[in-house]
Formats: structure tokens, sequence, C-alpha cells
């Protein structure tokens, strides 16, 4: 979980602080807040602000597109091994309930997901369903060439960008993929409960999770709401889900993407890179291995070593004020542009008195 920038914590407070007097909050501020967070997450996305839908969660946009993409017996779902939760049991069920199976990409011992992928990439998968990033390993996907290649298969592509978009250069116009969810609250530095959902145009005439009254073509006119219509916002907006013009989120939300747009993504993937680079070959000194770029992503270092890691040391970390987090025998180490050299440098130094002890 990132931490929230002072201004984007202002943004959140501000608009909690409006509930204070609802009766200054107006129809067309509905509308206003949730636009421009479309339009600043279209633009990190490099798509249209008409793509973009507003929801909670990442799960929340897999289980949409698992509602949307039609799956049939003797079809596979094709998933990463160790694919992260939200991104797994949805296809597991979707998979149970239609006669397809689950096809796993079992753990490539050369790092190599790509190649991985696209070996598992046949014809009978009717969904891909991915990451830009491996959770656990920092393992980068190259879905360029995989988003070439699920159309070769007729594979929809949904894809999982938490643990990427804001710190990886990411274009949907390149990758061309059916679906793509983020939730904010890890490298978009947004608060929690917010994510932002990308649905292609020729999916923008299907069926949202839920039915709410704002995704509707008559939600602008307040008096005219009992006026039952069939008809949708347009685009993606019928996917947003209810109460999705949260005014204290969704402020915090787009300040926090204005300023990542502002910094530029390709330049924080650089700079967070080189940051990690030096680590991974302080910590390859003490033991410690992960996967070499361009086949880990520059933002995201995982590392393993062969004996179990010492016992404590998130503890000792931490009273060090170095916060990391231990997953098995990896640790997980996610800088951002606010730290240094030195806090780098004290992070090894304490890896260092923990191997020796
Ligand atoms: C790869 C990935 N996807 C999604 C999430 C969050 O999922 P959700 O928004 O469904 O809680 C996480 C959180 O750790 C994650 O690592």
């Amino acid at each position: 979980m990132s931490p929230l920038m002072k201004p984007a914590l202002e943004a959140g407070i501000g608009g909690l602080a409006r509930k204070a007097h609802p009766w200054q909050i107006t129809p067309d501020q509905f509308f206003s807040g949730s636009e421009e967070c479309r339009a600043t997450a279209a633009e990190l996305l490099d798509c249209s602000a008409d793509c973009v839908a507003i929801v909670p969660s990442a799960s929340y946009g897999i289980a949409t597109a698992a509602k949307n993409v039609p799956v049939h017996r003797g079809q596979s779902v094709l998933v990463l091994a160790e694919q992260f939760p939200s991104n797994f049991y949805e296809w597991q069920r979707l998979a149970e309930a239609s006669g397809a199976s689950l096809k796993v990409v079992p753990w490539p011992e050369d790092n190599d997901w790509t190649t991985a992928v696209l070996n598992s990439l046949t014809a009978d998968v009717a969904i891909a369903a991915l990451p830009q990033v491996q959770w656990t390993s920092g393992g980068r996907l190259d879905l360029v060439r995989i988003g070439e290649a699920c159309r070769k298969v007729g594979a929809a592509l949904v894809l999982d960008l938490t643990q990427s978009l804001g710190a990886l250069p990411f274009s949907v116009r390149e990758v061309q993929p059916d679906f793509a969810v983020a939730a904010s609250y890890k490298w978009l530095l947004g608060p929690y409960s917010i994510g932002l959902f990308y649905v292609a145009p020729k999916w923008q005439g299907g069926r949202p999770l839920e039915e709410n009254w704002i995704q509707r073509a008559n939600a602008r006119d307040f008096a005219s709401l009992i006026l039952y219509t069939g008809n949708y916002d347009e685009g993606a907006r019928r996917f947003d889900m209810g109460e999705r013009s949260n005014f204290a989120l969704l402020p915090s939300a787009t300040c926090a993407m204005k300023q990542l747009l502002e910094w530029d993504v390709t330049r924080i993937s650089e700079t967070v890179g080189a940051l990690n680079r030096k680590l991974a070959e302080a910590a390859a000194n003490l033991g410690f291995s992960s996967p070499a770029e361009p086949l880990r992503a520059p933002h995201y270092l995982a590392l393993r070593r062969k004996e179990a890691i010492p016992e404590g040391l998130p503890e000792m970390l931490a009273r060090e004020k170095v916060f990391v987090s231990v997953r098995g025998r990896s640790i997980r180490v996610t800088p951002h542009v606010y730290n240094s050299a030195e806090d780098g440098e004290r992070l090894i130094a304490c890896l260092r008195r923990a191997v020796a002890s």
C-alpha cells in the first residue's frame, strides 16, 4: 500500500468535509468529479475517457469482465502460476460454471513469463487473464506481444494492472486489451477502495455487474429518475459502480494520478529502476537473487534466498524504519520516487546484519 501524498490527502479530506454541508453539493457535481477522474485515468491508460469506468477494486473489474466474455465447454481461461487471488477466483468459478478449464502457466525457471504465456496461448484459450507484472517475483510480461498472440487465437485479454499502472509504461492503444483494471491504492498512489476499469469499445454494450441509477442515460436529470429507461450513459460509464461519485475518494485519486502524469511514468520507472538495480546488486552479495531486467519490471524487486528469510527480519527492519513485505522466501522491495539512495543503503545494512547473525 503506497502512502498518500499530502495534496491527495487534502483533496480527500476536503471532499469528505463537503458532506457536512450537503446542501452545497449540486447535481452536476455528481458528474464533474467523475468525469475529471475518468479523463485523467484515460491519459494514464492511453485511451479515450469514454472507455474508462470507475470501480471500487480490481476484483470488481475482473468480475465485470467475467460476466461479459463468453466461455464454452472445452475452452480454457489462462492465468499465471501464483496469480493474485482477485484475478484467479473469479476465473476458477467461471470455468467451473461453464464447463471450461483453468489453464495455469507454469512458473518459468528462466523467469521469462512472456515466452511461458505465448507457449500456453493455444486455440482453446477463450480468455487470457493476466497482469503486467507477476506480483510475487516482479516478473514482467510483454503485453504488446501477448496482445497480438491473443488476437491471433481469438482469446480475450483481461488485464490486472494493479502492480504496474503508474510505475511502468502501459498503452491501451499498443496492447489492445479487452478489459484492464487497476486498483488505485498501490502504484497510482491513490486512496483505498477506488479503481479504474478500461473497457474496449466492442464490449461497451455489455452487462454491468450491478444496475444503478447513475449509469443510466437519464441520470443527469434528477427529476426524471423514475422515468425508468433501458438506455445507459455513454461508453464504459454503464460499468461504473453504485455511488461512483465518491466525494472523498475521487478527488484524492485524481490528484495523485495528475501528479504521476506530471512526473511522467517513464521517468518514474527509470528513477525507481535505478534504485532497485543498486539494491539488487548489493543484495546479490548477501545471497539474495532476483530476476534480471528486462525480465523483471524495473520498479519491482523480489529478493529470494535459498535459505529461509532470517526470523524477525521484518520487525528488525521496521525498527530501522525500513518497510518491506516478506512473503515466504522472498522480500518484496517496492520503493518510489520518495526514496533515496540512503534508504537503500539502510536496507542493505540491515540485511547484512540479519544474514550475519
Ligand atoms: C496484482 C494485484 N491485483 C489486485 C490487488 C488488489 O485487489 P482488490 O482490489 O480486488 O482488493 C492486489 C493487491 O495486493 C494485487 O497485488
